[in-house]
């Protein structure tokens, strides 16, 4: 025991150790072993295995590895429990979900030791971030509960939901996954980290505690293979996933063509950005909550440290001297900064990864603490001396290792900032509120916050651009993810017909008036042979050909995308422009209708059903002119003394497949929304009949559209789906044809979001237009504002 002097001398921490022994007789009362939670009790034990502390390498407990029997069994569970739930009023719903958070509140200080015992993370964090917030998204979700009807009208639940998650937060996590699936009605069979399950266990004892109905939570453990067997289970509904980016692409391609809908919050590589005239002091602190917050092991940890040049060796002075105050230990210590690592291979992992960049001629700064002898530690650590290109600026370490570089001006921060494949969170520190706001608009992330880092609330939607996955997690946002508009759940999936191949008909046997009309492609503002120099011909409704059309190629799909990634500055254009070009198309189609009313006949319609599409295609335009300058964004009501800005971002480049029925129709249906948006689009329309969506191409080129915004290649629509579907520059992509299957697997490679929708009533104002095509046109990024000194 140090004496009074050396400790004033010293001025050191002293142990403050959290109590553990409530957690203890809790884990000794089951030290037979977990089962899962199926149908409101548990299983017996059975196929056991080890769940260690990471801060000790003891073994805690030890539970069942879930087989697919056993999802099975609790699929079923969730099938049964969902009828009954889901007919439950918004306001009794409320009930359950506002008892399990009393509940949890009451447990605040048990789940949070078991937390930490399980998981590594210092009680400090665990007390006083995790639980908290976990009890605050059961909260905020038993509202939503009570106001489903009135703000979701026309919506329904989903149905079963497989919910798999990771080890970083896992009760944080399953919160984020459950309460909202619960308050829109669905049942769930979630399934945590085969490293951390304990809390998920504890949290089954807390809903037979809180009285909420069997098989509305069914709780299975087990690793990768029982999340597996969820995936692949055919009663599932939905797929909600949180872990590595690596397991995300093999889920997106499980899943493809199966209807389930999905939701993927993937790994991240964030930018954490220090203008010169930041607060160097406070932004050093958001250092220590950006990387050495949860050990580094945050999906959206601030670990690409860019500095400007000229404040660079003042702000690494002060970080260093920072993290060399950092403690690291015993995490039931409640003086302690950072705890363990949450498993040896984690920790194997992280270790390599240094190695590496030490190999690549990075330099490594580490605070010269003590760490523990047993367990899994790894030291607060910085790497300077990196490029862009480097392993540790590239790679997700999910550890405490950060990589810092510099840059000259902001626009650079910006380009170094952008340059991953991932886009889940961004800091931004600056004390000048246009050029913190001019960064946060233009860095590709989810999440942004201003002279701040790692907030997390359940008003605020959480989750990605880009390969950190998409949809979103809390607030009204990720409500959506559990909900279905209910027209849309009334459709018939399209069954895959194979259409009938494109035939390139000797142009003789064309009618000579259609022969002068060959359509062309239209790429960047400029109509354009196909690359191959090939055409089709196109039928009329007795078989007779009025015309031909493009064969497009790959190469006219990658030449389009290009020249509508050029067209960049249709997405900064404001939404009053893009409204008047919008309302121009409207106006010049008017001017035209009869001509394309009697294209719409030749192609085999009857008077009044052309009519009728030109009519509703006319007025289709002009109602997304309106929204154009209307869907906007919100204010959340996060953390006092914050403004939480949820901005509508269009997605940059979609790829848009139209229906076969419905051409001009379904074209417009498509590409309005998107360019309404903000979106530059590359359409392919109906491959059987082209002509009324390529006649298109004067409405537009008379109606101030900037070239590139929409492109339009014709010929085999699935051939050209899969080369959209794979291309790494489209971000979002909408697909209305028979094989949703082919275009989801293909869309894994950049983890596009896709929207492979079924077949519609393209006439009805409810089915062929409407808000959910305005949401699916954009992603929401969150910015959080502090405000206040
Ligand atoms: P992981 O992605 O393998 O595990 C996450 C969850 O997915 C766990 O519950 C796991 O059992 C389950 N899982 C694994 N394979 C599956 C499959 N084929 N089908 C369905 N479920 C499956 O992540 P892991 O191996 O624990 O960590 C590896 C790396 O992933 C980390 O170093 C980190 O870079 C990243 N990661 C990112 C997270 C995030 O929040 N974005 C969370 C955890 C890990």
């Amino acid at each position: 025991m140090p004496s009074v002097t050396e400790i004033l001398d010293t001025m050191d921490y002293g142990p403050a150790p959290e109590g553990n022994a409530h957690v203890l007789d809790w884990l000794k009362a089951h030290e037979q072993g977990f089962g899962h939670f199926i149908n409101g009790s548990f299983t017996k034990p059975s196929k056991l295995f080890d769940v260690a502390n990471p801060a000790t390498g003891q073994t805690l407990a030890r539970v069942s590895q879930g087989s697919a029997a056993d999802v099975d069994a609790a699929v079923k569970a969730a099938r049964k429990g969902f009828g009954p739930w889901s007919k439950l009023s918004g306001h009794d719903r409320a009930k359950h979900l506002y008892a399990i958070a009393r509940t949890i509140q009451k447990r605040e200080r048990f789940l949070s030791v078991l937390e930490t015992m399980d998981n590594g993370k210092p009680i400090r964090e665990s007390r006083d971030i995790d639980i908290p917030l976990v009890a605050r998204h059961f909260y905020h979700h038993a509202g939503w509960a009570e106001l489903i009807a009135d703000e979701f009208p026309g919506h329904q639940a989903i149905g079963v939901c497989g919910q798999i998650i990771p080890w970083n937060f896992p009760l944080l996590m399953l919160a984020w996954k459950i309460a909202p699936a619960l308050a829109a009605g669905n049942t769930v069979v979630l399934k945590p980290a085969e490293f951390t399950p304990l809390t998920a266990l504890a949290f089954a004892e807390i809903c037979r505690e809180a009285g909420l109905p069997p098989g509305i939570v069914n709780i299975v453990t087990g690793d990768g293979a029982t999340g597996a067997a969820i995936v692949d289970h055919p009663d599932v509904n939905k797929i909600a996933f949180t872990g590595s980016t690596e397991v995300g692409r093999l889920i997106r391609k499980a899943t493809a063509g199966t209807g389930k809908k999905l939701s993927l919050e993937l790994g991240g590589k964030s930018p954490f950005i220090v203008h010169e005239d930041a607060d160097l002091d406070a932004a050093v602190e958001g250092v220590v909550d950006a990387i050495w917050f949860n050990q580094g092991q945050v999906c959206c940890a601030g670990s690409r440290i860019l500095v400007q040049e000229g404040v660079a060796p003042k702000f690494l002075s002060k970080l260093r001297r920072r993290m060399q105050s950092l403690r690291v230990g015993d995490p039931l210590d409640k003086s302690v900064d950072m705890g363990a690592i949450v498993d040896p291979i984690q920790l194997k992992r992280i270790t390599e990864l240094v190695e590496k960049g030490k190999a690549e001629g990075g330099t490594l700064l580490q605070a010269s603490c003590e760490l523990p002898g047993s367990g899994n530690w790894f030291p607060p650590s910085i790497f300077t001396d990196v490029e862009p290109s480097s392993t540790v600026m590239d790679v997700e370490i999910f550890g405490p290792v950060a990589a810092m570089m510099t840059f000259r001006t902001p626009e650079e921060a910006v380009q170094i900032a952008n340059h991953t494949r991932y886009g889940l969170a961004a800091t931004v520190w600056s004390e000048n509120i246009n050029l913190a706001l001019d960064t946060a608009a233009r860095v590709k992330a989810g999440v942004v916050w201003i002279n701040s880092t790692n907030l997390f609330d359940a008003a605020a939607g959480f989750g990605g651009f880009r390969e950190s996955g998409f949809g979103r997690e809390g607030g009204r946002e990720g409500m959506l993810e559990y909900l279905v508009p209910a027209w849309e759940a009334a459709l018939k999936p399209e069954p895959l017909v194979k259409a009938a191949p494109l035939s390139a008909l000797p142009p003789e046997s064309v009618e000579a008036s259609a022969i002068d009309r060959t359509a062309k492609l239209s790429i960047g503002g400029k109509q354009a042979r196909p690359d191959g120099g090939h055409s089709y011909s196109v039928y009329g409704g007795k078989g007779k050909a009025i015309g031909q059309a493009g064969l497009g190629s790959r190469k006219d799909i990658r030449n389009a995308v290009e020249a509508a990634a050029k067209a960049s500055g249709w997405s900064s254009a404001t939404a009053h422009n893009r409204a008047q070009v919008l309302y121009y198309i409207a106006e010049n189609l008017s001017a035209r209708a009869d001509e394309f009313t009697a294209r719409l006949r030749a192609m085999g319609q009857g008077a009044k059903e052309a009519k009728a599409e030109v009519a509703a295609s006319l007025a289709r335009i002009f109602w997304y002119a309106a929204q154009a300058d209307k869907y906007d964004g919100r204010v959340h009501a996060t953390k006092s003394r914050h403004v939480t800005l949820a901005m509508n971002e269009p997605w940059g480049v979609m790829g848009l497949v139209c229906p076969n029925e419905m051409p001009l129709l379904g074209f417009v249906s498509l590409v309005m929304p998107a360019i309404a948006m903000g979106n530059r689009v590359l359409a392919v329309p109906s491959p059987h009949q082209p002509l009324a969506a390529t006649d298109l191409y004067q409405v537009f080129d008379t109606s101030d559209v900037p070239g590139g915004v929409i492109n339009i290649v014709t010929g085999e629509r699935d051939e050209l789906a899969k080369t959209l579907a794979e291309h790494d520059e489209v971000a979002a992509m909408w697909y209305f044809g028979s094989n949703a299957k082919m275009v989801e697997a293909a869309s894994a490679g950049n983890l596009k979001a896709t929207w492979t929708a079924k077949r519609r009533d393209w006439l009805s104002r409810e089915q062929g237009q409407g808000a959910e095509y305005l949401r699916r046109a954009v992603q929401v990024k969150n910015i959080w504002v502090p405000y206040g000194e």
